[in-house]
């Protein structure tokens, strides 16, 4: 059995982010996201993984490499336009050949894995397997509707007016003549070869499509409150372990990770919370359900709630709450005539400022 991981896409949901870096190597609690995904891939015994690049390829392939440190052999195959999920599995013909695989959306993070399922679809051996979870909005997803069997009946792209709740989860498994499905298939309304039509194409040819209801933890982590939503989770199981120094002002409660090299000076990190390497943190407090990726410089400033990314710099500024802050980014008081917000904002940015009482 083999891979095929999608890390192409544009993740226009995630700018100004996506601007500068691929969505799917965010850091959750200070991993990037492809990350849990090709560890679930190698956990479930698959080592031929093929991954689908598009222009952030170059920073996908530094990221991950050939894969061995992740017990993997990776293929990196170039979709030249993000021309749909079906399109992927249409390039990644050569690489697939007609062997089983797993498809896995690079920016999907089920946690539990997917032994289970690769399990389950090697013993049945359907011709695709979907996963499926109750969500409170359908519509932002492939939505299915199941007959009075269990069926699957129909499935649908983003339905404006959806007829259940269960929305198809970014891990598909499928035998060989999924190839056909996405050779049929024409694009959509949004100009995209859709995965959802290729398996509504199987189930109107009477091929075996079965459902498997996720019970765990799934999120799509496509947007930024799903980001920061997942990184909660993820730090909720955290281990504690301190490796950093912690100076005799400082206090550090409940799960806290301090990364080698990193520093606490008169501060307080109150967990689930992590700091990545490097980084400094000095008269703050970091609140829960942080993560502060490495060589980042934090003062005088309360954040909670919020990813750092790598090398940004906070100082001064009163409290920060659900952000997620760039690399390299710095946000800074200053005390500047005249007192004012002075903004260098990339394309997308948002912000939000508290108002002064
Ligand atoms: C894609 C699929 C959708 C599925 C979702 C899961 O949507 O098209 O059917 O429910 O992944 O994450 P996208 O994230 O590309 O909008």
């Amino acid at each position: 059995m083999k891979a095929l991981v999608l890390a192409g896409g544009s993740g226009t949901r995630l700018r100004p982010i996506t601007h500068t870096s691929a969505k799917q190597l965010v850091p959750v609690a200070n991993k990037p996201v492809l990350f849990y995904g090709l560890e679930a891939i190698a956990d479930a015994g698959i080592t031929d993984v093929g991954i689908i690049v598009g222009e952030t390829a170059a920073e996908i392939e530094a990221a991950v490499g050939d894969g061995a440190g992740l017990g993997i052999e990776v293929t990196y195959i170039r979709q030249e336009a993000p021309l749909g999920l079906a399109h992927a599995v249409l390039v990644a013909r050569d690489f697939l050949g007609d062997e089983p695989f797993v498809m896995y959306l690079g920016d999907n993070l089920i946690i539990g894995g997917i032994s289970g399922l690769v399990e389950e679809f090697r013993r049945s051996r359907p011709d695709a397997l979907i996963l499926l979870t109750k969500v409170s909005n359908p519509s932002a997803f492939g939505v299915a509707e199941l007959g009075p069997g269990g069926q699957i009946v129909r499935l649908v792209e983003k339905p404006q007016q959806p007829l259940s709740d269960l929305a198809l989860v970014g891990v598909y498994l499928f035998g060989s003549v999924v190839h056909d499905a996405v050779r049929a298939i024409k694009p959509s309304a949004r100009g995209e070869l859709e995965i959802t039509e290729a398996i509504q194409w199987l189930v109107d040819g009477d091929y075996e499509v079965a459902p498997h209801m996720v019970e765990g933890y799934w999120k799509d982590t496509g947007r930024l409150d799903d980001m920061l939503e997942t990184n909660r989770h993820l730090l909720e199981s955290l281990e504690p372990d301190v490796r950093g120094v912690i100076d005799e002002d400082s206090t550090v409660v409940g799960r806290v990770v301090v990364e080698e090299g990193a520093s606490l000076v008169r501060s307080t990190v109150r967990g689930p919370a992590i700091i990545g390497r490097d980084t400094k943190i000095v008269d703050s407090y970091v609140g829960p359900f942080t993560s502060i990726y490495y060589s980042c410089t934090i003062e005088n400033t309360e954040i909670e709630y919020s990813i750092v990314l790598e090398r940004a710099t906070i100082r001064g500024i009163g409290r920060i709450e659900d952000s997620l802050i760039g690399r390299d980014v710095e946000v800074v008081s200053s005390g500047a005539r005249p007192r004012a917000h002075r903004l260098m904002l990339g394309d997308h940015s948002r912000v939000s400022v508290a108002p002064t009482s």
